[in-house]
């Protein structure tokens, strides 16, 4: 209780007592606050790292919609080129082919009508590959292991690469990695990655083709390397793009197809390659069950 007509000295104590009281407060209440604080900062980094994985995500699928957009835009495109090159080499053909019977076969004008007939022969399977890039068909779905259609393809490939001093080096998973294909789709994704290897590698190499189970996803994964010339840094974004070529006499398809029918399956494909070293293509697919 305290004194209702305190002495000067009391009055004095009684002064100190509340300015420790206040002090008190004021450090309790400081030191909630620097709890508080750091319980927000805590919070906020844990926002920023969330938000960061959103960004990446959008980054990714915005990704994939610029080249899903590309696509689109390519394929219209390339549907009407392929159509007025078709026919301005059908009125090419039946013209050389109308020249070449009215020379005989000692006139040096004839060898020369066969060679353009040559090249309009060639420039039409071009067309014929645009068109069919243009309208591709739908996949039609039935389980067949990924080594099988992998060796369909190194079998077709079997005397390019002794040819070009080739070695292929197998490397197949021990579980059979059934996958839900079209099998002629993945076949010609097989052909066209594996012939830009033996493109690349002229003069030889080595071919490594390995397969994986990843089992948490459930995927099949395919691993096509090849030592050969390697893509520049500023061209691996473009390779998948359509008609994106440093051929001479390519279309510059084969990516742009292997990555469209790998989407058709659900499945990824990537690239990693160093100038010089060579270039590896990852391909993941879903597992049948
Ligand atoms: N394994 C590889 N090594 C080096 N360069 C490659 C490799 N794969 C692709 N490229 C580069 O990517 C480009 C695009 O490849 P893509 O298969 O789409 O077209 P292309 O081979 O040029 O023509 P097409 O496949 O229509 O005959 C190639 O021209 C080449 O420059
Ligand atoms: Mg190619």
């Amino acid at each position: 209780m305290r004194n209702k007509n305190p002495s000067r000295d009391e009055k004095k104590t009684q002064k100190k007592s509340s300015k420790y009281e206040r002090e008190y407060e004021l450090e309790r209440k400081l030191r909630h606050k620097n709890k508080e604080l750091k319980r927000l900062k805590k919070e906020t980094r844990e926002l920023l790292s969330e938000l960061d994985k959103a960004y990446k995500g959008i980054r990714k699928s915005q990704g994939e919609k610029i080249i899903d957009e590309r696509l689109n835009l390519a394929s219209e495109f390339t549907a009407e080129l392929a159509d007025r090159l078709k026919n301005s080499l059908n009125v090419m053909s039946l013209s050389v082919q109308y020249l070449s019977e009215k020379f005989n076969d000692e006139n040096e004008k004839k060898e020369l009508t066969e060679k353009i007939m040559e090249k309009i022969g060639i420039l039409n399977n071009m067309a014929m590959g645009l068109l069919n890039f243009a309208k591709p068909h739908k996949p039609e779905l039935k389980t067949y292991s990924v080594h099988k259609v992998l060796d369909n393809a190194l079998n077709l490939l079997k005397f390019q690469c002794i040819e070009e001093k080739v070695e292929v080096v197998k490397d197949y998973s021990s579980k059979i990695l059934p996958v839900k294909m079209d099998m002629e789709m993945m076949e010609q994704v097989f052909l066209n990655i594996l012939d830009n290897s033996l493109w690349a590698m002229k003069g030889g190499g080595t071919l490594s083709v390995t397969t994986r189970f990843l089992s948490p996803q459930k995927r099949a994964q395919i691993i096509i390397k090849d030592t050969g010339v390697g893509i520049p840094q500023g061209n691996l974004q473009k390779i998948f793009d359509p008609l994106f070529s440093n051929k001479r006499n390519a279309v510059g398809l084969g990516l742009s197809v292997a990555y469209r029918i790998i989407q058709q399956h659900k499945g990824s494909i990537e690239v990693q390659s160093q100038e010089g070293k060579g270039t590896t293509i990852f391909i993941e697919l879903p597992v049948a069950r």
